[in-house]
């Protein structure tokens, strides 16, 4: 883990009121896993005052990209980086998806801004099939490079499967022998409940990664408690022993 003052080499608006970041990091770009984070400071200053914490998108030799949507006062910050601006990065943080594990086919599940681990996962799963299922409220805010055989759901019906991400994955396992898959997901805590019960009912491998409320992100504050289904100790650490987890490890409220 490093902490640095990281140059902006791009920002772009990818979607609707989304935006890709691109920053050097040598460090975090070589060390980084699929799955883990960075927490950024967007200001010097006091407010806000806390890092806030974003997905590694996808690296590229020394490059590091997140992708993130403008939620509130931080956000809004970052969205207006220039090429050339520093961003106060620490990184890479968290534990990594799995993918050792004997699965011929990668089903990546994300809702919204979910999608953000999963170029990283995809560029590294090579030889592996994957298929990727993408739901976003409207078209205007999909964002779909870097991804393998993408399937889409939109709440409003503008594109793709009208419904949620969820629903379709369903659909698309009662047409298809998906027996040997893996299920990777990332996206809102009532989308990873339903996608929690759907790979337990058809008893395939579910790794989630979880987006809740965090501060310190390195174990310090406590303050990102996730409950554990069995163990020593009542509650994980979303920052340190996740952000992903076994679905059955985890009880998502
Ligand atoms: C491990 C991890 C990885 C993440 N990766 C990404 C990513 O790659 N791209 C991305 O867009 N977002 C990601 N998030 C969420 C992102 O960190 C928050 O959206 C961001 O911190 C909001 O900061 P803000 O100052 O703009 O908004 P704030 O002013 O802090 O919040 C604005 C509004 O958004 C809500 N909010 C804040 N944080 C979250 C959250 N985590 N989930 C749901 N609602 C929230 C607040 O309750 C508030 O209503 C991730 C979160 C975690 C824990
Ligand atoms: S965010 Fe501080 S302990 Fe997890």
């Amino acid at each position: 883990m490093t902490q640095e003052l990281a140059p902006v080499s791009e920002r772009t608006e990818v979607a609707d009121g989304i935006f890709l970041l691109r920053f050097t990091s040598a460090h975090i770009a070589h060390t980084a896993q699929p799955g883990q984070f960075v927490n950024i400071r967007p200001v010097a200053g006091l407010s806000p005052l806390l890092r806030r914490p974003f997905s590694v998108c996808r690296v590229e030799k020394n490059d590091v990209e997140i992708v993130f949507n403008v939620a509130g006062a931080g956000t809004r910050i970052l969205a207006l980086k220039r090429p050339g601006d520093e961003l106060d990065v620490l990184g890479p943080l968290g534990s990594p998806f799995g993918f050792g594990e004997d699965f011929e086919t990668a089903i990546m599940v994300a809702g919204g801004l979910g999608i953000a681990p999963f170029p990283f996962l995809t560029q590294n799963l090579r030889g592996r099939k994957v298929e990727t299922f993408v739901g976003a409220g409207t078209a205007g805010k999909l964002w779909l490079e870097h991804l393998q055989a993408v399937h889409i759901a939109t709440d409003d019906g503008s594109k793709g499967f009208h419904g949620n991400v969820v629903a379709l994955l369903e659909e698309f396992l009662g047409s298809k022998n998906l027996e040997n898959s893996k299920i990777y997901g990332c996206g809102p805590t009532r989308m990873l409940q339903a996608l929690s019960d759907l790979a337990k009912m058809n008893d395939l491998q579910c790794e989630l990664s979880l987006e809740g409320d965090m501060a310190c992100g390195i174990g310090i504050c406590q303050g990102c408690p996730v409950e554990r289904v069995n163990g020593k100790k009542k509650y994980a650490l979303v920052c340190t022993d996740g952000p992903t987890f076994n679905c059955n490890d985890i009880v998502l409220a």
